[in-house]
């Protein structure tokens, strides 16, 4: 599908029809401060989106990053690990002449975030660092530490007098704040707490990056810049909802991180209720961070808390045993580096919810996630209830297929939809056939990196994307049951599946036979 001409009156004379691949460069010049500066995000998504920006002209000038963490590194060092990092998983052939013009940008302090005293000469270093590079106080603090530093972090940010709540400061201050958010409700609402103290709400950036991948934004857009589809988004058109984030890769060697989080809280807590948001949510009366992020929080509210006897019936849970990926034989789970031979954590966990709303009450809507699945695929796919009468049902060669509207988040971001075709001939065949949307055929440019996307959005002080405490709590809040009743019960509702299936075979049984059940591609 290719992009459609504008009609004449489309759009203002001179408007550009489609969207440039970032937003506007940020004027307001900034210190980046990255504490967990030596670690895997910073390395693999951190730096290759910062470059990514600088590449396309989008970063501040004058802009500067300041790295801390631990280990003893000079800045040249720094720089070099970090051009490797570039190198290796930045998007396209690296430009080593980019690189050159960046590194300069880029400085070291080696300090310790549990430890108050560190942070008397990091400040020193920081306000150095802010009048030799003209940056006049704009600062952005990156949390990619382990969950169990963020609360120090912030105390000793703020012991160090750097955090400025009641904006008395030249420039703002604003912290960006990585996943998971708590690991319950009761520790997410204390590290709130522990923020707060320190920080305005309006300074507080918690990321999920998957708010910033293109087609999860395209969620906004196509459901309420188009007049089409709306009036179908409601439980008298569509019976249910299917949201899949699946992983081909495994642990990749952070098994210790794993131990103790497991795909709930790593996946369904965050970025799967944050998916269900933006499909199930009301329109905003406008687009302000606000705004989008009253109509997310009301629709998780609106989530029906599963009741106790209900719980074994709601959720199933999976880990991978040894099987293959790529064609290649792979571990199972408990034979990965750093999880003990008998672990129970779950790498694979399936929900179905429903929302008490007048929009969707009936309506389940099923999430489900996993590692090393028979393939990477992240989708919301929404089936619609089938025609009210079988008119073609007894056609010699008739295949009803059900109405499918399917949003691919990643890989090959883009949009179809299925439904029925006569096949030609001269009886009535019926077949499946598709409309399909694919961003890169439709506009060409190369999808930007999400972390790109929310960077600059911190640093222009747009928090649309990034989910208020509200929400986060709204979706702990939710999954608190079901992590009891874990806790008291470690093995339940958990089953193996070999690496390279659909995961668990019993994650069917939340369909409750009622449907063809998940779908497989
Ligand atoms: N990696 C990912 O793809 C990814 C994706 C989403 C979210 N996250 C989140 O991002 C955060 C970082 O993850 P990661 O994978 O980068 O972890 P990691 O590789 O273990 O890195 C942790 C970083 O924190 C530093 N650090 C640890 N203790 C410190 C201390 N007391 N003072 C100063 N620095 C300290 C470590 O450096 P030193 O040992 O040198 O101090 C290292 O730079 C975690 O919260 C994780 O949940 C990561």
């Amino acid at each position: 599908m290719s992009e459609v001409p504008q009609a004449k009156g489309d759009s203002p004379p001179g408007s550009c029809p489609i969207e440039p691949a970032f937003r506007v460069p940020v004027t307001a010049p900034c210190l980046l401060m990255i504490f967990g500066a030596s670690g895997d995000l910073t390395a693999r998504k951190l730096v290759p989106a910062l470059f990514d920006l600088h590449r396309e002209g989008l970063l501040p000038g004058p802009f500067a990053v300041l790295g801390v963490s631990r280990t003893p590194m000079t800045d040249a060092s720094f720089r070099d690990r970090l051009r490797t990092a570039a190198a290796e998983f930045g998007a396209g052939p690296f430009d080593a002449a980019a690189w050159d013009a960046f590194a300069p940008m880029i400085f070291y302090h080696p300090a310790d975030v549990s430890d108050p005293g560190a942070f008397g000469p990091l400040s020193t270093r920081a306000s150095v660092l802010c009048e030799t590079s003209a940056i006049p106080g704009n600062v952005v603090f990156y949390a990619a530490v382990a969950p169990k530093s963020y609360a120090p972090l912030v105390r000793a940010i703020a012991s160090a007098g750097l955090a400025d709540p009641s904006g008395a400061m030249p420039g703002y201050r604003r912290i960006i704040i990585e996943k998971p958010f708590g690991e319950d409700l009761e520790s997410a609402r204390s590290l709130a707490a522990d923020v707060t103290a320190v920080f305005r709400e309006s300074q507080v950036y918690r990321i999920d990056h998957y708010l910033g991948k293109e087609t999860v934004q395209n969620m906004l857009v196509f459901r309420f810049a188009n007049g089409i589809f709306e009036p179908l988004w409601n439980r008298n058109y569509i019976e249910h909802v299917q949201i899949t984030v699946a992983e081909s890769i495994g642990v990749e060697g952070r098994g210790d991180y794993y131990e103790g989080t497991g795909a709930v809280r790593d996946m369904v807590q965050n970025h799967l209720l944050q998916l269900l948001a933006l499909v199930a949510m009301e329109p905003p009366v406008s687009l302000s961070a606000d705004d989008v992020r009253d109509e997310k929080r009301k629709v998780l509210h609106a989530i029906e808390p599963t009741p106790l006897g209900e719980l074994g019936r709601a959720c199933v849970r999976g880990q991978y045993t040894a099987g293959s990926s790529a064609g290649k034989p792979v571990p199972g789970y408990r034979a990965e580096k750093h999880v003990a031979p008998g672990s129970l954590a779950e790498t694979f966990a399936a929900f179905r919810f429903t929302i008490d709303n007048w929009r969707w009450g009936g309506v389940p809507f099923y999430l489900r996630t996993g590692k090393r699945m028979g393939r990477a695929l992240s989708e919301i796919a929404i089936r619609f209830r089938p025609a009210p009468t079988l008119l073609f049902g007894d056609t010699a060669c008739g295949q009803m297929a059900s109405n499918w509207l399917v949003i691919n988040v990643s890989p090959d971001e883009g949009i179809y939809l299925r439904f029925s075709a006569k096949a030609p001939g001269p009886e009535v065949c019926i077949r499946p056939v598709e409309f399909a949307f694919n961003y890169h055929e439709t506009f060409g440019a190369r999808v930007p990196s999400p972390y790109s996307r929310l960077l600059l959005d911190a640093m222009h002080g747009d928090a649309t994307l990034f989910p208020r405490m509200d929400s986060v709590e709204a979706a702990w809040a939710l999954l608190d049951p079901f992590l009891s009743r874990w806790k008291a019960d470690p093995g339940a509702d958990l089953w193996m599946y070999e690496a390279g299936s659909d995961g668990p075979r019993e994650a069917d049984s939340l369909f409750e036979g009622n449907t063809e059940g998940w779908r497989s591609r």
